[in-house]
């Protein structure tokens, strides 16, 4: 066997198969190397999803003739110098890899010129071998053109997907890269005709609405966050505008574009909640954190990258993007005209007063009908629920705060239930409906978690204890999880073999109910192939008990039941989405209302 060093053009081409994995990842290196060199305007004209034309021209400094030969030689890069540079990467291009890469599978040519000379420089190369060198006029900057990408590699051409397919992860890469750079110009053509045009003027939050959606126009949100670690910033969109991929979630480390599932995760976890299941939330977050953090060069595409302290990174984007919804909430369309008022504003004037949550109704000019449904102990009683007196000031129902987390004021006033199902509500600016269940669900899940958090759950012991058949990986699962079922007020023992017997359940369920939850418990946790976290189980147990403790549709609730069940609603956290991330409430205001009526157009 004999040793040989590769032939240039062939290493080339091994390398352009991780560099250059379709048009849109030669586009991205492309205007890498435009940003790095600096410039403030860059054009990028794309024929047929790129396979026949990809050109990228930019007012950059430049390169002079020698350079110029250099930068299309394997491992020539102006941009590091030593080892402990590649720790230390603020350019994107650092492995002098792309340019000759990509020559080696396109016809290629470069014309670039420098200020300090009034000639340019033009290099021709087919395939990976240079045709022509010669002089060429030019403006200063550099402009590169691939054309007939992968000709001599029709394996790889063949996995290339349709015209239109590869535009759209062309467009996606430029939109990426037009919002890491807010700053420079970006025009992008498409078969000749201007597709996008970014102008230097945008502001980040500009360039977010441009690429996220017109629907996020009115619905985006700052957010800043820093501490000495980790400084993060950027635009996240209410929840209630989502998308089925995850393809308008754009993340950037130390302004480089970048894919990682962590940090995906992150942002799901700051929405979570308020978004329903498969859904995906729109933003464009910055992390800036020191360079030692982060290795880069973890793959060949510079995509992915990876965090010394992910788990620190990670909950600093996720508290932030939750805590920027909270603050939110307030201007959220369908929740009205909410404030959220910080504590220390929420000191009653006369301590000793402690009004009725009733004295609310008189505000408001309907006259109720008594309510003759009785038998409520789950819900007005409410005896598993905190039983201290409602924090309500007489007139203006401002609520204290019962932990150190805000509370929002809603100032709705109750009209009525409709349908045995909704209750309607007008808020300060509109009308507003509310859904019975999803809203109890809220409720009573917030409080049980509350009181898991502080191990008191408080469980109502059974007359009868009731027995449980389980199969054997049922009972070998709830045997794990007897002493957890325990702070949620669960009181379950093993009664030999795969029987146990329930002695408590939590006060908030009817005992008849008990069964089928536990069931559930443990079928949701069997499905999950790689089992739940002991985390995702107990928040999936709480949704569960929340989802069967809470009021159904269907039924006619009292004046002070709907009244009281505003009023915990008004505490809750978030009252916005129940536990399953559906809406808790929808609204009109008088504008869309009068719209409808064409009182206005
Ligand atoms: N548009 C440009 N304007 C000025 N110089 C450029 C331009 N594009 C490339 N260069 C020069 O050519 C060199 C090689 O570019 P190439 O993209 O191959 O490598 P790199 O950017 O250094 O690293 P990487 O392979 O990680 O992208 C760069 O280091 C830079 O000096
Ligand atoms: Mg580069």
């Amino acid at each position: 066997m004999m040793i040989r060093i590769l032939p240039e053009i062939l290493s080339n081409q091994i390398a352009a198969g991780e560099v250059v994995q379709r048009p849109a990842s030669v586009v991205k290196e492309l205007v890498e190397n435009s940003i790095d060199a600096r410039a403030t305007s860059i054009t990028i004209e794309v024929v047929k999803g790129g396979k026949s034309l990809i050109r990228v021209s930019d007012n950059g400094v430049g390169l002079c003739r020698d350079d110029a030969l250099l930068s299309i030689e394997r491992y020539a890069t102006s941009k590091i110098f030593t080892k402990e540079d590649l720790f230390s990467i603020s350019t994107f291009g650092f492995r002098g890899e792309a340019l000759p890469s990509i020559a080696s599978v396109s016809k290629f040519s470069l014309v670039t010129r420098t200020k300090d000379t009034d000639i340019g420089t033009k290099i021709d190369i087919i395939g990976g071998k240079i045709r022509n060198v010669s002089d060429a006029g030019a403006p200063v900057g550099t402009m590169v053109e691939v054309k007939s990408l992968f000709f001599n590699t029709p394996a790889r051409k063949k996995f290339l997907k349709s015209d239109n397919t590869e535009t759209s992860h062309i467009a996606d890469a430029v939109s990426g890269l037009a919002l890491g750079n807010s700053h420079i110009q970006f025009r992008l053509f498409l078969n000749n005709k201007l597709q996008k045009s970014f102008s230097s003027s945008d502001d980040l939050f500009q360039r977010s609405v441009r690429v996220l959606g017109r629907d996020v126009a009115d619905r985006l949100y700052n957010f800043k966050f820093s501490d000495e670690f980790i400084h993060v910033h950027g635009v996240c969109a209410n929840p209630s505008v989502t998308r089925s991929t995850s393809s308008k979630i754009f993340l950037f480390v130390n302004n480089r574009l970048v894919y990682d599932r962590g940090l995906i995760s992150a942002m799901f976890q700051g929405y979570k909640g308020r978004i329903m299941k498969k859904k995906s939330p729109l933003g464009v977050v910055f992390i800036d954190i020191a360079f030692d953090q982060v290795d880069v060069n973890v793959h060949p595409s510079k995509r992915e990258i990876k965090f010394f302290n992910g788990q620190q990174v990670y909950k600093a984007v996720a508290n932030t993007i939750s805590n920027t919804l909270l603050r939110e909430q307030q201007n959220m369309t369908a929740y009205s005209k909410a404030q959220a008022i910080p504590e220390e504003k929420f000191e009653y004037l006369d301590k000793t007063f402690k009004p009725d949550p009733i004295d609310r109704v008189e505000q408001s000019s309907i006259v109720w009908p008594a309510s003759p449904v009785e038998d409520r102990k789950n819900f007005i009683q409410d005896h598993t629920l905190q039983k201290s007196p409602p924090n309500v000031t007489h007139n203006n129902s401002k609520l204290k705060t019962q932990n150190s987390r805000v509370t929002f004021r809603l100032q709705l006033s109750v009209i009525g239930q409709i349908m045995g199902t909704y209750i309607l509500a007008q808020g300060e600016d509109g009308l507003i409906l509310i859904d019975q269940h999803a809203a109890h669900e809220r409720i009573v899940y917030e409080k049980l978690k509350q009181r898991y958090h502080s191990l008191k759950a408080q469980s109502q012991t059974l007359a009868v204890p009731e027995t449980l058949e389980l199969n054997f990986r049922q009972s070998d699962l709830l045997s794990n999880m007897l002493e957890d079922l325990k702070t949620l007020g669960m009181i379950i023992e093993p009664f030999g073999d795969t029987t146990f017997v329930v002695k408590a359940v939590p006060a908030i369920i009817d005992e008849k109910e008990i069964k089928p939850i536990i069931l559930e418990i443990l079928e949701a946790t069997l499905i999950k192939k790689d089992g739940f976290s002991k985390e995702q189980w107990l928040e999936n147990s709480l949704i569960l008990v929340a989802c069967h403790g809470a009021i159904r549709a269907n039924l006619n609730l009292s004046r002070v039941e709907i009244e009281k069940l505003v009023f915990d609603l008004e505490q809750c956290e978030n009252p916005r989405h129940c536990p399953h991330g559906r809406p808790i409430m929808i609204s009109w205001t008088k504008n869309q209302i009068e719209k409808l009526f064409k009182r206005v157009v």
